[in-house]
């Protein structure tokens, strides 16, 4: 895990705050994060200790889904909001590997995401990958840049993993997917990734509640019924939402056995 400052003189952002992409990072091993971020990952392993193998687990259901939907859904375009930093197999990898034509555009709202864009631009040469610096709930800025890239009269797959619960119920994140699923056509699909409230409750409004008191933006576990609610109006796939370790895994996936807090699920637009 990250050990030593990231490089650079000066960074234009307040690294005495956590914030989620590089609390992420640690977890995920990588070396973009800073000492409060690491105090905060730490402090939620020592609580929950599964979480590090719950976001191996979301980057593996997040390949399983890019796969799914390029290779047997015949999705070739992507929205990817609350992208984080680049890890193994980001979306466009996956995408552009079964498909080498695929669109994405990723979108975040932590400059040092934007930092490390060139990393997520370095796509296939046939498709095209961009990068908007945008908030979630600014899903008008959002999808008018992405329609340079995008062609929003195809469908267009929604990728919102790991990035709602960063949303509180105040700001109606229901309404944000409403908002984005309705600029989108019929045959679009929307995956969502949600920490889960409702499997290791006690653990969870732990951890998180440490996390809070700490962190620059605070985070909303939500339970199985809410995530469900996100996918009003479409069609769910099998197996529905489901820890997302047991969404169609793969023989080797990461969390097989456990009780992991995280919650995925695909939904098509009829
Ligand atoms: C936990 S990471 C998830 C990364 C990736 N989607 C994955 O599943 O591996 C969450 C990302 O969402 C971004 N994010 C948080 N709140 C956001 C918001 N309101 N608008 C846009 N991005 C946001 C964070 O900066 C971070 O990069």
């Amino acid at each position: 895990m990250g050990g030593q400052e990231p490089a650079g003189e000066s960074v234009p952002f307040d690294t005495s705050v956590p914030h989620i992409a590089r609390v992420y990072d640690y977890w995920l091993g990588g070396k973009d994060n800073f000492a409060a971020d690491r105090a905060a990952a730490e402090q939620v392993i020592a609580t929950m200790p599964d979480v590090l193998v719950s976001v191996r687990a979301q980057r593996a259901f997040l390949g399983r889904v890019v796969h799914y939907l390029v290779a047997e859904a015949g999705i070739r375009q992507f929205l990817d909001i609350g992208t984080g930093l680049p890890a193994a197999s980001n979306t466009h990898e996956v995408a552009q590997r079964a498909a080498p034509e695929s669109r994405v555009v990723y979108v975040d709202n932590d400059p040092i995401v934007l930092l490390h864009a060139q990393a997520l631009l370095a796509g296939s040469p046939h498709g095209a990958t961009a990068y908007l610096e945008a908030d979630l709930r600014d899903t008008g800025k959002i999808l008018e840049q992405a329609a340079g890239v995008l062609d929003f009269g195809q469908p267009v797959a929604v990728m919102l993993l790991g990035v709602l619960h960063c949303i509180p119920d105040q700001d109606d994140p229901a309404a944000i997917v409403a908002r984005l699923m309705a600029a989108v056509p019929p045959g679009s699909y929307l995956a969502i990734a949600h920490p889960a409230s409702d499997v290791a409750t006690e653990q969870m409004a732990r951890s998180m509640g440490d996390y809070n008191k700490q962190a620059a933006a605070p985070v909303t576990a939500r339970s199985h019924a809410e995530v469900c609610r996100f996918f009003a109006g479409l069609d769910l796939l099998e197996p529905g939402v489901v820890q997302l370790h047991r969404w169609r895994p793969g023989t080797a996936d990461v969390g097989q056995g456990r009780e992991l807090a995280n919650y995925g699920g695909v939904g098509r637009k009829p």
